[in-house]
């Protein structure tokens, strides 16, 4: 169940990221036009974008910035090794997710039910797949940005108005009045738009969004050599017998020749354990059902949806210090050897329950238990040899370091 996504955008993002950097073209935006207004350039609205993004006096505590939680030093993931980050008027309300990183998103596909390639001939129903967010529910990154400004747990400015009264405030408001007109601010609903269209821009900017320059990327482009550990680690996460790991986040480059994302970013059940670190858990009648609830409203009568989120690209991942939706881990490895173990040795994964047996999927009520991913690595016999042993793991440890950013290739030896 290969799925290969080769939007043109890929390409282009690609054949910047392949050249060293980029000149910004004046592009234009055609949201950006109103009626009367004159066209803004990308440009500007990029470098608004980045100015919001950073700007700690939108929110309501004036503590918090979008780079708060997406710290540019941490690929735009997560600054702590805590599970959930805190926000909110006080600065006190934890949230209920793990951040995710905001690099490599220029391509997930919208939202379906019914994801099919359009490239191959193969018509494969992938099921549900693509949207931002852990569980797909915002339509872009356009859409997704006034979730956290408006969340009582993050930004909580409540309403747009809101966010819209800070900004007149705010340094931004100059850059505001001459990109889009003296009066935008006596508009709000036309000015808060534009906030969030100003940080959509700013994150399709490939130099600090897909960089592309990892030590994979480097090796795809002939520029450098994997290690022979990097390379068994390779082998392991591909191989269908080992890890498995490529039949969801994609390692090899698409008919296109696109770079993989390392994410296929279908809505897939993994049976995490339950984070107690989670403080909405305390509540043993709540559970994060990813695509069916709470957050996702619109297909909550989608019982066989209930325990799926968006498989996440692994471009960084070893920059973390938090992993899956509920950041229930704090370890790479750890994760590794959960998809190792999750059903030869579920004891050490799941408490036990109440009858004194493993609690196994403890983060899901038994009646969606049959929605959890079975296939390899997963599946094994309870005591049964794992798919892959802790050698495999080091290496693809070693693998998985490559997908950092930042990589610098040796230079050719002169002659
Ligand atoms: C309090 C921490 C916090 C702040 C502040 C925050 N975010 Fe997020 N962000 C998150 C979490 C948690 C998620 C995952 C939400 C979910 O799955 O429901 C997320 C998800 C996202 C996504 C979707 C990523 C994906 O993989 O689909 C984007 C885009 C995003 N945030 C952009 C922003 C922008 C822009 C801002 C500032 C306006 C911002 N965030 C502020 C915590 C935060
Ligand atoms: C059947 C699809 C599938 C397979 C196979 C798979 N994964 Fe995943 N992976 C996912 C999904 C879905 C998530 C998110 C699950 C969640 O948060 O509940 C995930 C999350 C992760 C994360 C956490 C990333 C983060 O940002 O939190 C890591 C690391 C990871 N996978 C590595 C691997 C490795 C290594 C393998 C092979 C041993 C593998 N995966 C096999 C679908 C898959």
């Amino acid at each position: 169940m290969l799925r290969t996504l080769i939007p043109l955008s890929i390409l282009a993002a690609l054949s910047t990221s392949t050249l060293s950097a980029p000149p910004a073209k004046p592009a234009y935006v055609g949201a950006a036009y109103a009626p009367g207004a004159r066209p803004v350039s990308a440009k500007a609205l990029e470098s608004l974008g980045r100015q919001l993004f950073f700007d700690r006096s939108l929110s309501a505590s004036g503590a918090m910035s979008c780079a708060t939680c997406h710290s540019p030093a941490h690929a735009y993931g997560p600054p702590n090794g805590l599970a959930v980050q805190l926000g909110g008027v006080d600065g006190k309300q934890p949230g209920t997710r793990a951040v995710p990183s905001l690099r490599y998103l220029q391509t997930v596909p919208a939202f379906s039910e019914h994801f099919h390639d359009d490239d191959g001939n193969d018509s494969e129903d992938a099921g549900p797949t693509g949207g931002f967010t852990w569980d797909g529910r915002a339509d872009s990154t356009h859409s997704q940005a006034s979730l956290p400004l408006l969340a009582a747990n993050e930004m909580a400015n409540g309403t747009p108005a809101a966010v819209v009264k800070k900004l007149q405030a705010s340094h931004a408001a100059d850059s505001f009045r001459q990109l889009f007109g003296k009066d935008i601010f006596s508009h709000p609903d036309a000015a808060f738009a534009k906030a969030v269209l100003a940080l959509e821009v700013f994150q399709q900017n490939p130099r600090e969004f897909a960089p592309y320059d990892s030590k994979y990327d480097a090796y795809l482009r002939g520029q450098t050599k994997l290690s022979a550990q990097e390379m068994r680690g390779l082998k392991a996460f591909n191989d269908p017998a080992k890890g498995n790991c490529a039949s969801c986040h994609l390692s090899a480059r698409s008919e296109n020749g696109a770079f993989p994302l390392f994410s296929d970013f279908g809505h897939i059940a993994v049976g995490a354990p339950r984070n107690p670190a989670i403080a909405a858990n305390r509540n043993s009648h709540y559970y994060d059902l990813g695509l069916c609830g709470p957050y996702r409203t619109d297909l909550k009568n989608h019982p066989e949806y209930c325990g799926l989120f968006r498989t996440p690209s692994l471009r960084n991942v070893a920059t973390r210090k938090t992993f899956f939706h509920n950041g229930v881990f704090s370890d790479l490895r750890q994760v590794l050897r959960f998809y190792a173990e999750r059903d030869t040795h579920p004891e050490k994964w799941y408490p036990k329950g109440k009858d004194g047996k493993v609690a196994k999927f403890d983060d899901l009520p038994a009646r969606y238990h049959g929605n959890v991913n079975m296939e390899p690595p997963f599946g094994g016999k309870p005591g049964a040899k794992s798919a892959f042993n802790e050698q495999d793991i080091n290496d693809m440890l070693a693998f998985l370091k490559t997908l950092n950013d930042g990589y610098k290739p040796p230079k050719p030896k002169k002659i």
